[in-house]
């Protein structure tokens, strides 16, 4: 992180009275149950290390903002950072040398709103939260999605960053698609909120896999796959090899595990276990964050590496996930 990001970072962290010192955010299998059930306040989850991103969310909260408002605005902020190259502006581009970008948000309600290979539009969050709020439909796929986009205001862009040309061309040298586990130990943004009332949203953002081919669409704007939201049980996001989470229907299943009365670190341990108790990963790489009712969160992954980012607004931080491979 750079020394300007550092000093943003403990700013807001310094403006939001953030400090190390109260509960964790963190539920294991050894939590003290008499120590549940007890809401103590907000919390923002992220996948991978988002302290800034998570600071702004409790920011929007504390300025009085929606809990959907507070998701919205954290992802954009990481959707426009050109040195996160999974992500929005600078994502990395699909085997044709195209940014194709996916995303999704789910409101206290069960709305939900989606946006799939959406190409020059830097903000697919918020046109996902269009789609939610302003048509009839949950989905808005490529050219209708862009045009939709224009249409209520946003501008065209190219995606595409100076490093993220080197890469491709890089890649262009071997043209190999694999996955790679971690790569570059962050991927998807997928973001969990609950409020001081036990209001949940969520959304999460992707340029999904690096050169995958022309017209694919991972997990991450598929409700219940990249992401899911009952506001009566909890949440749940996925981060990963989208195809995985796809066939297991991911983040609804978590959710579904937490309403049969697992705790959010025993949900996702039993969604990755279903995955890997059915395909190869050895080489594939996804992970979960999930947060119930009471703001208690758990992550769990394939392999190790995962990382994630819990928020509230007494501490703000980064985690390692448990996982299946040690
Ligand atoms: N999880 C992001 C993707 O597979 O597209």
């Amino acid at each position: 992180m750079s020394n300007r990001r550092q000093f943003v970072l403990k700013s807001l962290i310094g403006a939001l009275g953030l400090s190390s010192s109260a509960f964790s955010c963190e539920s294991t299998p050894e939590a003290d149950s008499d120590n549940k059930r007890e809401f103590k306040g907000p919390v923002i989850l992220t996948t991978w290390n988002h302290q800034e991103t998570n600071a702004i969310a409790l920011n929007v909260l504390k300025e009085n903002g929606s809990v959907l408002d507070a998701v919205e605005s954290a992802i954009r902020k990481v959707e426009a950072d050109p040195n996160d190259s999974s992500v929005g502006y600078g994502g990395r581009p699909d085997r044709e040398g195209v940014v194709s970008l996916d995303a999704c948000i789910m409101n206290k309600a069960g709305e939900a709103g989606s946006v799939c290979f959406v190409r020059d539009i830097m903000h697919p969050i918020t046109v996902a939260r269009m789609v939610m709020e302003k048509t009839p439909h949950v989905i808005l796929a490529g050219q209708g999605a862009k045009q939709f986009a224009l249409e209520n205001g946003m501008k065209a862009r190219n995606l595409l960053t100076d490093a993220s040309i080197n890469s491709y061309k890089e890649w262009l040298k071997k043209s190999e698609y694999k996955t790679i586990i971690n790569i570059e130990n962050h991927d998807t943004i997928g973001l969990l909120a609950i409020d001081e009332s036990q209001d949940m949203a969520g959304g999460c953002s992707t340029s999904g896999m690096a050169y995958k081919y022309h017209g694919r669409v991972g997990d991450s704007p598929i409700i219940g796959a990249g992401l899911y939201v009952d506001n009566e049980i909890g949440s749940a996001t996925a981060t990963g090899v989208g195809e995985m989470v796809l066939r297991t229907l991911g983040s609804f299943l978590v959710v579904e595990l937490m309403r049969g009365g697992l705790d959010p670190y025993q949900a996702c341990k039993e969604a990755v276990h279903r995955i890997v108790n059915k395909y190869d990963c050895k080489d594939t790489q996804v992970g979960y964050v999930a947060l119930n009712k009471y703001g208690e969160a758990g992550a769990y992954s394939i392999h190790p590496g995962f990382i994630y980012t819990c928020s509230t607004p007494h501490k703000n931080e980064v985690l390692k996930s448990e996982s299946y491979f040690k």
